[in-house]
C-alpha cells in the first residue's frame, strides 16, 4: 500500500550531508511506490512559539500568520515522517526545534505517525548522537500512537557532501524502500 511520506529537512545547507540522507531515503520511497515529499525549512518562514498560551489556554489557533499553518497540515497528513538534522553543539539544529515548538497549536492531532530520525555530524561516534535523537523522542512521546520506525546515523561528516559514497547513503535508500 502507498504510503503519504513527509520529509522535515531542517540544515540550512542545501544539499548538505542531511538533506543528501533524506533525497536518499525519497529516492528509495518512491522507487518502493510510495509518495513522499520534502519541505526544506530554510525554504519556510517559520517563526518561533511565543509561548502566549493563545493554543493551550484559549484553544484558539495559533495568531501567527507564517508558513507553519501548511507545515502542520503535511504533518498531520502524513503516514510516516522523516526529521532530518544537523547535530549542532550536540543537539539539534534551532531550525528543528523551532518547528517542533511551533506544533503546539496542533500536536495532538499528529497521532498514530511512523517517524524516521536522521541525524549528521562530524563526530563518527552513534552513541555521541543519542542526546539529539532523545531530543526527537521528548517531542514523539508527546504524540499519541507514534512510532520511532528507523534511524539514520550520518557521522564522520563535517563538510558538505562529505556523506556521498558512505553506507549511511545506502542505509537511507534501503529504509526507503521499507517504509
Ligand atoms: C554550529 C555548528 C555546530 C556543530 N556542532 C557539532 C557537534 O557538536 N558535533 C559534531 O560532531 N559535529 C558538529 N558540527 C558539524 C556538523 O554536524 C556536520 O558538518 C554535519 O555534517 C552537518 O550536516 P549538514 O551538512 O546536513 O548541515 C557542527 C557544525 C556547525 C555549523
Amino acid at each position: 500500500m502507498s504510503k503519504n511520506i513527509l520529509v522535515l529537512s531542517s540544515s540550512p545547507r542545501r544539499g548538505g550531508n542531511s538533506d543528501l540522507l533524506c533525497e536518499q531515503f525519497m529516492a528509495g520511497a518512491k522507487d518502493a511506490g510510495h509518495e513522499a515529499e520534502k519541505i526544506f525549512l530554510k525554504d519556510k518562514t517559520i517563526n518561533y512559539c511565543q509561548g502566549c498560551g493563545a493554543c493551550l489556554n484559549g484553544g484558539k489557533p495559533c495568531p501567527q500568520k507564517d508558513d507553519m499553518g501548511e507545515v502542520l497540515e503535511k504533518m498531520i497528513a502524513a503516514v510516516a515522517i522523516v526529521m532530518a538534522t544537523p547535530v549542532y553543539f550536540y543537539t539539534m539544529c534551532a531550525q528543528m526545534k523551532t518547528l517542533i515548538d511551533r506544533t503546539c497549536s496542533r500536536y495532538t492531532e499528529i497521532r498514530n505517525k511512523e517517524f524516521y530520525f536522521i541525524v549528521t555530524a562530524a563526530d563518527s561516534n552513534k552513541q555521541a548522537m543519542e542526546r539529539t535523537l532523545e531530543e526527537f523522542r521528548g517531542f514523539t512521546s508527546c504524540l499519541n500512537g507514534s512510532r520511532e520506525t528507523g534511524i539514520i546515523y550520518g557521522t564522520g561528516a563535517w563538510g558538505i557532501g562529505d556523506i556521498k559514497g558512505s553506507e549511511a547513503m545506502k542505509l537511507a535508500y534501503g529504509m526507503g524502500t521499507k517504509v
